[in-house]
């Protein structure tokens, strides 16, 4: 997820590109840049760091001219470093191009190129952009972006100049977010309303597969087949604070219902066109994952319920025995490490120095190294043999939200690879459980939306102090991550346990006033969770079950939260959000800050 920005109109550039960026680095703050209209020719200024650093190195030079355009960057593909910062150029220095999201078909695209003659100096798939655009130096501006829509596959938003064009920007957008804004004799192009809201309140949304040209009297949408759409403009009502919040009171609550998105961009291009599994950008020999007989999963958090979900998923689909450790706990237990083991290190932020600690020991053992990680160029993602990214996005609140399903999702991905890698797997039941992945961001778009519900449910609750999450099999990793939200966010006591183990003693902490969340999802076991919560609903407890669509067998529950239907491991990743949404609901009703909880820290870099 990036931040562009474009204005036309009289004002300095200075005075309009930068605060705005500024105003999305919620959006990517890896990288900024700015590409300038200036008469003869295009300023690009940019660099690695934040908006401030560019702004400083910007300080003594000229940001007059009356057309540009700029980014703030999260990095997907490429480090996040001042050559790889938008904006993109073209070989000539005359096209300027700034983009959110993921070009999936880049690299041919890029290898096209190249036999034609260009000229790449960054590791962007963006890159593409400004020297299709190059090739089509007699088209009109606009059609040219139409055409480069046309050949790009993926997410895309997009901005771009030309020094040809020095009254027009153009932008388009396809899966990412765009929006232009309206003023008197200027223009705005935005990603996000916050980045001009204070210069205009007048804003046109701008729909998949549009292109938009954009001069300072105004807007003209087309379609990919120029054909002209009728602009549509609504006033923004929100102040700034909730434009940087999506209009949500949170960044949590954000983050909560963006899962769907994420888990898109997550899957995006991972997933070939006959349904198999495509991780090349793990670049791991074949012939290592053949021979790899161990497995560790090593975490902290909620990374170690991922790792979790990841151990029953690895083991389930590769037969490989697979281990998860607390990263912390990891090398103080003598681990047998050798070279032909597989060290997956799970840190959304890539900088838990707990579990950067254990990989690193466990790599000086001789095992290889995989990151599964948020963060492009992170301290885990650099001391990996191979890393896989979740593509979450910046995640702003403290608690892990989008950044853990999109865990699940990836962790998800690489046991499927791994199986079609070594055949331990019916290559129909790949397809099956791929085809279900693909169906996760709408599943998920349904548990979202029943945020009322949940919150209806936590009413009552705001004085209770014991909460029991249970799960067995896959359920017990979402189990442990209900409850882990509850403490992180409410500040409330809460035990994640496996649902079967609570006869084993903790039953006899049942009584009245106890909350029960019981996940029963998994077709192996559910109908023993149920069981073990009736148990428990005899002894005083209020029941609350998540179930899937159809199931039955919950009359004694207090509450029912009913999960789309779907196979294992699938349910596991729905089942996340409605814990979420209750630790977001009972922090939320005892007037708590979710998004920066007491006592806590979004990356801990201490052991
Ligand atoms: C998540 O809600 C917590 N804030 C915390 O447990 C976190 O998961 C843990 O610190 C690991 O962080 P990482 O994924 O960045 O390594």
């Amino acid at each position: 997820m990036c931040g562009i920005v474009g204005y036309i109109g009289p004002r300095p550039m200075g005075e309009i590109l930068l605060p705005g960026l500024a105003r999305l680095e919620y959006r990517g703050y890896d990288s900024a840049g700015l590409a300038l209209h200036q008469g003869d020719k295009l300023t690009v200024s940019k660099r690695a760091g934040r908006i401030a650093d560019l702004a400083e190195q910007l300080a003594d030079l000229d940001t007059g001219g009356h057309l540009g355009i700029g980014h703030t960057r999260w990095a997907t593909h490429g480090a996040p470093n001042g050559t790889n910062a938008h904006p993109h150029t073209d070989c000539t220095g005359d096209v300027a191009a700034v983009h959110n999201g993921i070009i999936e078909n880049w690299a041919e695209l890029k290898r096209e190129l190249i036999g034609r003659g260009h000229e790449f100096t960054s590791d962007t798939d963006t890159e593409v952009v400004g020297h299709l655009i190059e090739e089509m130096a007699d088209v009109p501006l606009d059609e040219a972006v139409r055409r480069v829509m046309q050949s790009a596959q993926g997410a895309l938003a997009l901005a771009v100049i030309r020094r040809s064009d020095p009254e027009m920007i153009v932008a388009a957008r396809r899966h990412s977010p765009l929006v232009v804004g309206r003023g008197e004799g200027e223009m705005f192009v935005a990603s996000d309303i916050p980045a001009f809201l204070e210069h205009t309140r007048n804003m046109i949304v701008i729909d998949d597969d549009r292109v938009v040209a954009i001069t300072a009297d105004g807007a003209t949408i087309t379609n990919l087949e120029g054909e002209e759409i009728p602009a549509v403009e609504r006033t923004i009502e929100w102040d700034l604070d909730a434009a940087e919040k999506g209009g949500y009171e949170s960044f949590m609550l954000k983050e909560i219902h963006e899962q769907p998105q994420a888990i898109a961009d997550t899957l995006r291009g991972r997933i070939d066109e006959s349904g198999r599994v495509r991780l090349h950008e793990l670049e791991l020999d074949d012939r290592l994952l053949r021979a790899i007989d161990k497995v560790f999963v090593i975490a902290c958090g909620t990374s170690y319920h991922a790792a979790m979900m990841a151990k029953y998923a690895i083991e389930r689909w590769t037969r490989i025995p697979v281990e998860i450790d607390i990263a912390s706990e990891f090398r103080y237990r003598d681990p047998v490490v050798d070279p032909r083991t597989l060290v997956i290190g799970i840190s959304q932020s890539g900088e838990t120095l707990d579990t950067l600690a254990a990989v690193r020991y466990a790599a000086a053992q001789g095992a290889t190294l995989l990151g599964v990680t948020n963060v492009v160029d992170s301290a885990l993602a650099r001391e990996s043999d191979a890393v896989l990214y979740t593509r979450a996005g910046p995640e702003i609140g403290v608690a892990a939200t989008k950044t853990f399903t999109t865990q699940l999702v990836a962790m998800q991905l690489l046991g499927l690879y791994l199986a079609q890698v070594r055949a331990s797997m019916d290559p129909g039941a790949i397809e099956y459980h791929i085809r279900q992945l693909n169906e996760l961001p709408v599943a998920v778009s349904q548990v979202v939306g029943s945020s009322d519900e949940i919150k209806k449910m936590t009413e009552r609750w705001a004085d209770v102090r014991d909460f029991f999450f249970l799960g067995r099999s896959g359920d017990f990793p979402v189990a442990m991550e209900g409850a882990l939200k509850l403490k992180e966010i409410a500040y409330v006591r809460a035990e994640g346990f496996a649902a079967g183990e609570m006869k084993h003693g903790p039953i006899a902490l049942i009584e009245d006033g106890v909350v029960v969340i019981g996940v029963a999802t998994d077709t192996h076991v559910k109908a023993k969770t149920l069981s073990n919560m009736a148990e428990m609903a005899a002894r005083g407890g209020e029941m609350v079950i998540l179930r899937e669509e159809g199931d039955d067998g919950t009359d004694f529950a207090d509450h029912v939260i009913t999960l789309p239907e779907g196979p294992d491991l699938i349910c596991t990743v729905t089942a996340v959000v409605p814990l979420q949404l209750l630790a977001y609901h009972v922090a939320n009703a005892k007037g708590l800050d979710v998004d920066k909880p007491r006592n806590l820290a979004k990356t801990v870099t201490v052991e």
